[in-house]
């Protein structure tokens, strides 16, 4: 590389999701391994340059789904994480050994409280285990990104000395993670300098940075840093993510692209993508995004006040900073009628992203009349809701057959359910508190189980009383929550197809234990 070409090369910033890895440990939002490929696809896509896939010594699933992200992505690099110990990055390595790119990001805790109190490590300890650990994992693979875990809370002198020392081993990436969401622009932005101004070998590496948003400043700081000298952000859709999350993916690149005039730096993210990966996320996890989240939040471009809708009208920069379109937001489109033939429903089907083979096509084809029949009008979001909810449930256990509800203020609530069970089909009645809890009791009763329903959730797809309802449902045993989606214009056949999505996802999750406890 020329020095001219490093010189373009490092005003990039390259993204880093990590939605997969951090982002599934928010509570609830674990994926199962076709949720996970379904996400990877997308953001290769969408042309995010590295992708955390999991962590693959945390359990049987995480490293089933690091290993098969790794065998499908095609453009991005793939990255697994590990602690310092040889077994973990070992783990993560047969994982990651199917990627084109892979990469192993390895990390340790290097301020005074984690080393004390979590790792009880001396300094010296921890200085010793980065060293090691970085070059072990060099020695399976070449590109090796490294994280001093509480890297703002971590004393300036001891920081210099271990990222010094890491960079010599051999990481390629210093990653300096806000851990605990602690930090304030002004002082990352500090920390990120005296970095390039300390130490020696740091020309080396490329700084990244990982913030998380406790006090609602993971983007600030993240862009403070970028303007610091960071050349990769790590980021997640949505900005999901430990307690209060990560720096959302779409804040930082459209704040990059919309403030380019004080932040020129280019990224390879196709921002028409974004509203898709918002949605495809939400509709995988059950999250919904708050209406009023910036870029992806349902109001994120609505003008409530006559004064605005007029000054939109007459010119939509005058309260718009970026356009609908950029970021993949198109007008909710009438899409097809009851009339509507095979033809015009796969042209639908390819526009809004689904690559299906003929017989879920045919399937699905097959549920758009019936809904056609039911509803008025039949928009973008219901195909959406409908095919998602035709991909969920096509590869399950556990099926929805039939239900018939007695409800209302008379009589006891009662559920007429049946429901195929490893393709046999059984029939049952229950009664409840309500038509939902009878449904729930009907499910029970077929389908035995100890999980707590933990969360019951509906949402209209569109507006109207025609609408159709999506209806999440979270489960949990064993201290391990899922989430389940079921969509219908019967509100309790969403439900009772929810609550089986998610049992579904139970029994999955229950087959995948995890081989040991984490304590990272
Ligand atoms: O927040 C954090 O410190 C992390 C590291 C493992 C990078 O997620
Ligand atoms: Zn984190």
């Amino acid at each position: 590389m020329t020095k001219d070409q490093s010189a373009a090369a490092s005003e990039r910033i390259i993204i880093f999701d990590t939605t997969m890895r951090d982002g599934e440990q928010s509570p609830g939002c674990s994926m199962n391994l076709e949720e996970k490929l379904r996400i990877a696809e997308y953001l290769d896509e969408m042309g995010v340059d590295v992708m955390e896939a999991g962590f693959p010594i945390a359990s049987n699933g995480d490293f089933e789904a690091v290993t098969e992200v790794s065998k499908i992505v095609k453009n991005a690099k793939v990255a697994g994480l590990s602690r310092s110990g040889y077994k973990d990055i070992d783990r993560a390595w047969e994982a990651l050994r199917h990627a084109q790119q892979p990469r192993i990001h390895t990390f340790i805790s290097t301020s005074p409280l984690h080393m004390k109190h979590k790792l009880q490590m001396s300094p010296e300890a921890v200085h010793e285990a980065v060293v090691d650990s970085i070059s072990h994992a060099r020695n399976l693979c070449e590109d090796v990104e490294w994280s001093p875990e509480d890297g703002t809370r971590t004393e300036r002198d001891f920081l210099c000395k271990c990222v010094e020392s890491a960079i010599k081993a051999g990481a390629a990436t210093i990653n300096i993670p806000d851990t605990v969401g602690y930090t304030i622009p002004d002082e990352f932005a500090d920390i990120i300098g005296m970095l390039r101004d300390r130490v020696p070998n740091i020309d080396k590496a490329v700084i990244s940075v990982h913030c998380h948003n406790d006090l609602g400043l993971a983007v600030a700081n993240t862009l403070a840093a970028i303007k610091a000298g960071a050349r990769q952000a790590e980021c997640t859709i949505n900005g999901i993510g430990e307690r209060a999350g990560n720096a959302s993916l779409e804040e930082i690149v459209m704040g990059l692209r919309v403030r380019h005039d004080l932040m020129p730096y280019e990224n390879g993210i196709v921002t028409e993508k974004i509203i898709g990966a918002s949605r495809l996320l939400s509709s995988v996890t059950g999250f919904a995004v708050q209406p009023n989240k910036a870029i992806v939040g349902a109001n994120a471009f609505a003008h409530e006040a006559g004064i605005h809708q007029d000054g939109v009208l007459k010119h939509a920069g005058t309260y718009e900073i970026m356009t609908p379109e950029s970021v993949g937001l198109l007008q909710s489109s009438l899409v097809l009628g009851k009339h509507s033939g095979r033809h015009a429903f796969r042209d639908k089907l390819e526009q809004l992203g689904f690559e299906l083979g003929d017989n879920a096509v045919q399937e699905a084809f097959v549920r758009f009349k019936a809904l056609a029949d039911k509803k008025k009008d039949v928009y973008d979001e219901d195909i959406i809701a409908l095919v998602e909810d035709e991909i969920t449930q096509a590869s399950e256990a556990i099926k929805f057959v039939s239900l018939g509800i007695i409800a209302g203020s008379k009589g006891p609530q009662q559920a007429d359910l049946e429901l195929e069970i490893d393709g046999k089909v059984r029939a049952i009645q229950a009664t409840g508190d309500g038509p939902v809890d009878a449904t729930f009791n009907a499910i029970s009763a077929l389908m035995s189980h100890t999980a707590k329903l933990q969360l019951y959730q509906v949402h209209a797809v569109t507006e109207g009383t025609d609408a159709q309802a999506q209806v999440t449902v979270r489960l949990e045993e064993d201290g391990k929550s899922v989430n389940g989606q079921g969509a219908d214009t019967d509100t309790l056949v969403a439900s009772a197809k929810a609550y089986i999505h998610a049992l579904n996802k139970l029994i999955v999750k229950r087959a995948k234990t995890a081989p040991e406890a984490l304590s990272a």
